[in-house]
């Protein structure tokens, strides 16, 4: 049975979503619980109610929207994503699995399909890591990943804390209120873009993902006594920046260097203070971005780069901390959800090959609740994390046939 998507409701949704942003169009800047991302929540809580759903929001934000099966007593279906942008981003990145998710379940209300099973869509909370440095915030806390304690040590570059930002953002219980236990849901299933370039270059409508590869985050520390850019003579500084300098050029050089591209490793945040261009450097932070799927290279790539950090420190008398802000395992899609996803592949005409995502998700987390899976739709010269990301509305549609197709598999199980 081919599913009425809504293919131009659909796309002018994306749109309009785009717009609620504090960089102009095409650019998507929606950062936690800024002004301009509660607009966008209130934005899709308006576009989940108009479709007759129930809406809930848990205490750290994660945003729930539910159909009702004919057995609510199950175990629901999950699928969702995040509207939560990095700065200068595209517009759809993590758009395309929250508000494709609220079309494909228009789409199973229309054409008349009641599941057995209750399917909820889930919008996480701060999927992206800019203001508190670690991705994912919504899904770890839900999954148990995240405890009171490792939230609390969360600071944004203004030193405030989580809990303060959720407070102030109306959102009230207890933070752990919103952890769910292991079996809370049946599956979990995620529609995105690829943000590589495979599927376009294999010409194939679908991407079934299987796994996903290991994020760690580092972030490094570096201190010195800063001082007058003029006065201060060389033989004298101990600058932070220039070991930071050192640490940048050997990630790059040690990432390549594994011997395998699944290698990648990005200082993509550096703060320098006081940042004044006659000032010596005082302090730097900066963050550090390594990923592989192969959890033990991951591991190995990490503990270098931080053994590397301190040894430049030393050697430049500058002070050095390095803390781990996330160091986590890759996931494997559940064989079911897999084979849910191919069989909706093939109902809906749709061609499709096995892959693994080297961004990660939401799906990482969900992944300690229940089986999950990820459908992933072309991204045009493999572009993401940038305002010209693009995936046509055909190419999108398609993915919340395969999507839908999948979760009434799923729901009816
Ligand atoms: C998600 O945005 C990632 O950085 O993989
Ligand atoms: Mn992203
Ligand atoms: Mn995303």
């Amino acid at each position: 049975m081919t599913l009425p998507v809504d293919t131009a409701r659909l796309s002018a949704e994306i749109e309009e979503l785009a717009r609620i942003s504090d960089h102009p169009y095409p650019s998507v800047t929606r950062i936690l619980f800024t002004p301009t991302d509660m607009a966008g929540r209130e934005w899709l809580h308006r576009r989940l109610r108009d479709a007759g759903l129930t809406v809930r929001v848990d205490a750290v934000g994660n945003t729930f929207a539910r159909l009702e099966g004919t057995d609510p007593s199950l175990p629901a279906v999950a699928t969702g994503s995040h509207t939560d942008a990095i700065p200068e981003a595209g517009r759809f990145d993590g758009v395309v699995g929250v508000l494709g998710g609220l079309e494909a379940l228009r789409a199973l209300q229309a054409a008349g399909i009641r599941p057995r099973r209750s399917i909820e869509l889930i919008a996480f909370t701060s999927e992206e890591p800019t203001r508190f440095g670690l991705g994912c915030i919504g899904s770890r806390v839900m999954s148990g990943v995240l405890d009171e304690a490792g939230l609390a040590r969360l600071r944004d570059a203004d030193g405030g804390t989580f809990e303060q930002a959720r407070l102030g953002a109306g959102m009230t219980g207890a933070a752990m209120d919103a952890r769910l236990a292991p079996g809370a849901y049946h599956a979990f299933l995620e529609l995105h873009i690829e943000q590589g370039p495979e599927l376009e270059r294999q010409g194939l409508d679908i991407g079934v993902v299987t796994a996903i590869a290991a994020p760690a985050t580092l972030r490094v520390e570096l201190t010195g006594g800063g001082g007058h850019a003029g006065a201060l003579l060389m033989p004298a500084r101990h600058d932070p920046l220039v070991a930071a300098a050192a640490v940048i050029q050997e990630v790059d050089r040690a990432a390549r260097g594994t011997g395998s591209t699944d290698t990648v490793g990005t200082v993509g945040l550096i703060r320098v203070e006081p940042g004044a261009v006659n000032s010596v450097p005082r302090r730097v932070v900066m963050e550090i971005d390594m990923r592989d799927t192969d959890l033990a290279r991951r591991d190995a790539l990490v503990d270098h780069v931080r053994a590397f950090a301190r040894a430049q420190a030393e050697r430049l008398g500058v002070g050095h901390s390095g803390e781990i802000l996330n160091r986590d395992p890759p996931s494997v899609s559940g064989p079911a959800v897999v084979e849910a996803v191919e069989a909706a592949c093939a109902e809906a005409g749709a061609s499709n090959v096995r892959m693994v995502s080297r961004a990660y998700h939401d799906t990482v987390f969900m992944a300690q609740l229940c089986p999950t899976g990820m459908v992933f739709v072309p991204s045009r010269a493999g572009v993401s994390h940038r305002p010209d990301e693009f995936t046509s509305e055909e190419q999108i549609a398609r993915g919340v046939a395969v999507l839908a197709g999948a979760l009434t598999r799923l729901a009816q199980a």
